[in-house]
């Protein structure tokens, strides 16, 4: 949800060309348009910005090109004020000396900028932005110098903010502040960096300090100065090694950042499974304690959340997931103490679950999470978090994040199962197998997904059909064909398809079913004749010797036999996150950028 990326370099070497491959790298967090602005060693600001993506924009602005050792830049997904030049970041107030960058939302927007439009100031954009820049010219006519301006403007602002802003009159440094939305510093060699995100400067460095809300500050060649607004005064904040590499944050050979990984998962489900072996300690009593359990999320991690429901009512163990967004008014009013809510959230910075979570500590609820951020918001506000070892994602589509997610709540509910003597020993063991087979699952449906996708790509619509334990991988199968496909899939309980939705099925309607061979088998087929018999195309994903429901479709996707239990979603996702992926390929689309969307929703 916009990126930032900044870079001084303490050599005085030019940071354009870093600059511009930082965008590139958070290039996943927005696309609608993008800017850098740098000073050169006169003295004289450079900006350059544009609509577009960012190597078409290198092209015809030349970012890389720029001359200087100090700059900032930004990708923009458009929240206030259309897609144009206009809007694209960098800002700058009247005077053109102060140059901001931003991610997040400034929801008392109209009220300040009345404020500063009385008073002279002419706004140009119509972004919550540039409000920014002109705050802190404002204040510093007060003649308390910069830092004082800039809390000032800090302290006027309500809602969410990154900021990396250049005061030309101060040209040896970056400022930056943070709340709500995320933002690091990265600690180079030779150069430091502002970022929203590590992986913009990973190539570089992995040290990096994950700042607070509330902390604001400037980086410089004699180092970081890091203040926080409501403790008041200079903050120490940890410097953290990142453990990611830079050959994660690569296509390595790949077209797309999505088909690698998708192939990275077996990997990165085993890289999981042993690290949630440490990271368990501690969970299971609070399993236990718990008054009730909620699982909140957003988007695919919502449906990981919906999976952990049904696999831990399989043990007989309660609880809700929840969507993020709808927590308050869904169950906000029931939260209370002795509540355990787990929040489940790849990037640990979605605005929509991290305010769920706050709601619940403020009722004195316990909060755990499982992420793959450490550091992130979601991660520090948690008693406990589970780090998951899927590495970075940067397709935009969630594919192996949702593997790791799914694993780690297996897992636990399968530890909480042996704790309290159940028999689950096989399953735990099956578990730690499962990498080996998910590359057999990709190895023999890639093809076959790339063949239907032929025939998909003339569809304008498509169900996808689950039960039980079914039903979220059939829910995540159809989140994956519309996000980047663009092609209508809905999710929906197999059962329940009959009480409308079967209403738009016609000869040759795309039926894709989920079919687990547990106590759900006989209804499915229930569903899949209701649909065939008024003209469905039925494509399963089913085990590997299930005759019967192979003999019923017109195409299936095989999965090796043993997995019609909770780790089912660990394989019967992957052939649909394949043809999702073949289908935007065929259509012309880049699955790593859909349209409209970004990797980290920061805002509501
Ligand atoms: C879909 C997708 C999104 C995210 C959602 C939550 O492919 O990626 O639906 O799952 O925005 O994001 P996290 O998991 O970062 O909270």
């Amino acid at each position: 949800m916009c990126g930032i990326g900044a870079c001084i370099s303490l050599l005085y070497e030019n940071v354009a060309p870093k600059i511009l491959r930082m965008l590139k790298n958070l290039e996943y967090r927005g696309y609608d348009s993008a800017g850098i602005a740098v000073v050169s060693a006169n003295g004289r600001i450079d900006i350059r910005k544009d609509v577009g993506k960012i190597d078409e924009l290198d092209e015809k602005l030349g970012f890389g090109e720029m001359q200087g050792a100090l700059g900032i830049g930004h990708t923009r997904w458009a929240t206030h004020g259309v897609v144009n030049k206009t809007n694209t970041h960098p800002h700058t107030d009247c005077t053109g000396k102060i140059i901001v960058v931003h991610n997040g939302i400034i929801e008392n927007m109209k009220e300040l900028k009345e404020f500063l439009t009385n008073r002279g100031h002419k706004i140009v954009s119509d972004t919550d932005t540039e409000i920014v820049p002109h705050l802190i010219e404002e204040f510093l006519k007060e003649g308390k110098g910069f830092m004082s301006a800039f809390e000032k403007a800090l302290s006027k602002l309500k809602g969410a903010y990154a900021l990396a802003i250049i005061f030309l009159e101060e040209r040896d440094r970056i400022y930056f502040a943070r709340f709500f939305s995320p933002l690091v510093i990265g600690i180079g060699e030779k150069e430091y960096y502002v970022a929203s995100d590590v992986p913009a400067f990973l190539e570089w460095t992995r040290k990096a300090i994950v700042l607070q809300d509330g902390d604001y500050g400037f980086i410089s060649r004699d180092g970081i100065v890091i203040n926080n607004l409501f403790t008041g005064g200079k903050v120490d904040r940890e410097i953290l090694v990142i453990e990611w590499t830079k050959e994660m944050v690569e296509k390595g050979g790949f077209p797309h950042f999505m088909l690698k990984e998708i192939h990275e998962q077996p990997q990165s489900v085993k890289r999981t499974l042993i690290m949630a072996e440490k990271q368990i300690d501690g969970v299971i009593s609070y399993l236990d304690q718990a008054r009730d359990i909620y699982l909140v999320a957003a988007g695919t991690s919502y449906y990981a959340a919906l999976h952990g429901q049904y696999a831990f009512a399989k043990y007989g163990l309660k609880a809700r997931a929840v969507i993020a967004s709808e927590f308050v008014e869904e169950v906000g009013s029931f939260i209370d103490e002795g509540d355990v809510i787990i929040g489940i959230s790849q990037s640990g910075e979605t605005a929509d679950t991290l305010r769920a979570i706050r709601l619940a500590k403020r009722r004195k609820a316990e909060v755990l999470s499982i992420t793959n951020v450490v550091g992130s918001s979601i991660y520090r506000e948690s008693l406990k978090s589970i780090i998951m070892g899927a590495g970075p994602e940067i397709g935009v589509a969630a594919t192996k994040t949702f593997t790791a997610q799914t694993a780690v709540l297996d897992y636990m509910v399968l530890k909480w199962a042996k704790e309290h003597g159940m028999d689950v020993e096989d399953l735990i063991k099956r578990l730690k197998k499962v990498p080996e087979d998910i590359s057999v699952v990709i190895k023999e449906n890639e093809n076959k997904a790339k063949e239907l996708s032929k025939i998909l790509t003339k569809k304008a619509n498509a169900y996808y059909l689950g039960r039980g334990i079914g039903l979220p991988i059939a829910l995540e199968g159809a989140l994956k064909m519309k996000e980047i496909a663009y092609l209508h899939a809905e999710g929906y309980p197999a059962g329940e398809s009959k009480h409308g939705p079967i209403a738009l099925v016609e000869e040759g309607f795309p039926i894709v079913t989920v079919v687990l061979r547990d106590e759900t088998y006989d209804k499915m087929h229930i569903a899949i004749e209701e649909m065939k018999s008024r003209g469905g195309y039925i494509i399963s994903v089913v085990e590997k010797n299930d005759s019967s429901t192979i003999r019923l479709s017109d195409y299936s996707f095989l999965v090796p036999v043993g997995y019609s239990n909770i780790i089912a979603p660990l394989l019967y996702v992957i052939p649909l996150q394949l043809l999702a992926y073949y289908t935007a390929v065929i259509r012309g689309y880049d699955p790593d950028k859909p349209r409209n969307l970004a990797k980290s929703v920061t805002v509501d």
